[in-house]
């Protein structure tokens, strides 16, 4: 029987047992993006696990202090790399969201880990804990099999992916990935499925640019009566200019906004309105009424391959009758291949200071950004890929794209030259950032093999 083989008799031995270690990973509550207490040490916990179990597959595992103010990266590897091997990097983050959205809300404990109906319970289960360990089981499942391990490995699970991977960039920039030489392919799972059986290689993930927009006013806040009519309300004046962001039907209307877009060519565009799409399970599923959206676009093309400019937050004032001293905005675009982030950056805020009456205080802060990671089609990796997940579901692969962002993943396509493969195991409906998070178990056990599968097809010639 060959390695393979045994691999996968190994994980469906072991799918009870490698879900209960799981769980003891999401129950360590290493929030990084809107704690309310300071999860330090919870952060390192989680870290510390991390090491734990890839030093237990024989990896030579360390949790790095990038700097001394960002969550602890942990780097592992195979110790020694054989050089007629190619090698595989996995990506996936320790660190998970806050509950407080709102707390009331769960109906479980965020960090207990219960399972229920199948479903692993807990923030962190789907994004992206149970993902992440699903490749560090396959290791050791192929570890159990015998023999040599297919590839040299990676793993880089970092724990700041929620608040902007900072450390794992400047390890990056820095020359960390340098030392493991070339690399045939990096892994990540932390994108979604198409749906519920419906396992896809994600081809795009849309970028991101993120930006606060504070407008000043008075040098405090002051009485509505005493001075409204003498002086600008920063709240009216950010409102006014932020109504100009689109047009009726939704379209962005800063200028070169669509500039560099490139059109979807036409065998993605063929392979995207082969899928089915069920408007009236979103609108259920959302709780809306409609979908709405650019003119001219499906909704997958909608949600995947076109830029979007979302106000996420605003605040400013009191529900009191004062005139604030400020007004904020939160506002994030999601870009598409091949807008240049910066020059994005720059258009909106030409654009919005032109919005604003002459010589108002405007701030822009608060901005990090990431460009659209895109793959081919036809590179000649998605056949692997293709045929990882067939062994893995049992079921027909589809291709799709997403439309979040992971922003390390272009730095890592740059800096290793290497295609990024998204083999999403959650699903849309997990509730990511979300109240009741929850991870499908079968998912986890079929991507644990599909794991298996990736790792041998990525070591052949
Ligand atoms: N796992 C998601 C990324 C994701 C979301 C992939 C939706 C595919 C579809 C990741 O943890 C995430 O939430 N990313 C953030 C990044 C942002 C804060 C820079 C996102 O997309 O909002
Ligand atoms: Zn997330």
């Amino acid at each position: 029987m060959a390695q393979l083989e045994r691999a996968l008799k190994h994980i469906d031995a072991q799918r009870c047992a490698y879900t209960e270690e799981l769980k003891e990973w999401v129950r360590i509550p290493s929030i990084s993006a809107g704690a309310q207490e300071d999860s330090t040490g919870a952060l390192a916990r989680a870290a510390d696990f991390a090491v734990a179990q890839c030093e237990g597959l024989g990896l030579r595992a360390e949790k790095v202090q990038v700097s001394p103010d960002t969550n602890p990266l942990v780097v592992a590897r195979t110790p020694s790399f054989s050089p007629g091997r190619p090698t595989v990097l996995v990506y996936g983050h320790y660190d998970v969201q806050g509950v407080d959205n709102p707390r009331s809300a769960w109906t479980c404990d965020p960090f207990g880990a219960e399972e229920k109906e199948g479903y692993l319970l807990g923030r962190g289960s789907s994004d992206n804990k149970g993902p992440c360990f699903a490749h560090l089981k396959a290791v050791q499942a192929l570890r159990a099999a015998g023999g040599e391990m297919p590839v040299n490995l990676v793993f880089l699970i970092e724990g700041e992916e929620e608040c902007g991977s900072r450390a794992l960039s400047q390890f990056i920039t820095g020359g960390g990935l340098e030392d493991f030489g070339p690399i045939r392919g990096v892994v990540i799972s932390d994108t979604s499925m198409y749906g519920p059986d419906r396992p896809s290689l994600t081809l795009g993930l849309r970028g991101i640019l993120f930006f606060q927009l504070t407008v000043h006013g008075p040098k405090q806040d002051v009485h509505s009566g005493l001075f409204g009519g003498i002086i600008h309300n920063p709240n009216q004046l950010l409102v006014r200019a932020l109504a100009t962001l689109h047009d009726a039907e939704g379209r962005v209307l800063v200028p070169g906004f669509y500039d560099q877009v490139l059109p979807l060519s036409r065998r993605e565009k063929t392979i995207y309105d082969a899928l089915e799409v069920d408007e009236a399970a979103y609108c259920r599923n959302l709780g809306v009424k409609q979908l709405i959206g650019e003119p001219g676009y499906s909704v997958l093309e909608r949600r995947w391959t076109r830029p979007t400019l979302e106000i996420n937050h605003l605040s400013g004032g009191s529900p009191r009758t004062v005139i604030p001293a400020r007004a904020t905005a939160v506002i994030s675009c999601r870009l598409v291949p091949d807008q240049d982030p910066e020059r994005i950056e720059a258009a909106l805020q030409q654009y919005l200071r032109a919005q604003l009456p002459a010589g108002t205080e405007v701030e822009f802060g608060n901005t990090h950004s990431s460009p659209a990671y895109h793959l081919d089609p036809d590179h000649p990796l998605v056949p692997r890929a293709l045929q990882a997940i067939r062994t893995g579901f049992g079921l027909e692969p589809l291709l799709t794209r997403e439309g979040g962002s992971i922003p390390i993943v272009t730095q890592l396509h740059q800096h290793t030259g290497a295609s990024v493969l998204l083999i999403g195991l959650g699903q849309i409906t997990d509730n990511w950032h979300g109240p009741d998070e929850h991870f499908s178990l079968r998912d986890f056990h079929r991507g644990m093999r599909t794991s298996a599968a990736l790792l041998c097809a990525l070591g052949e010639e």
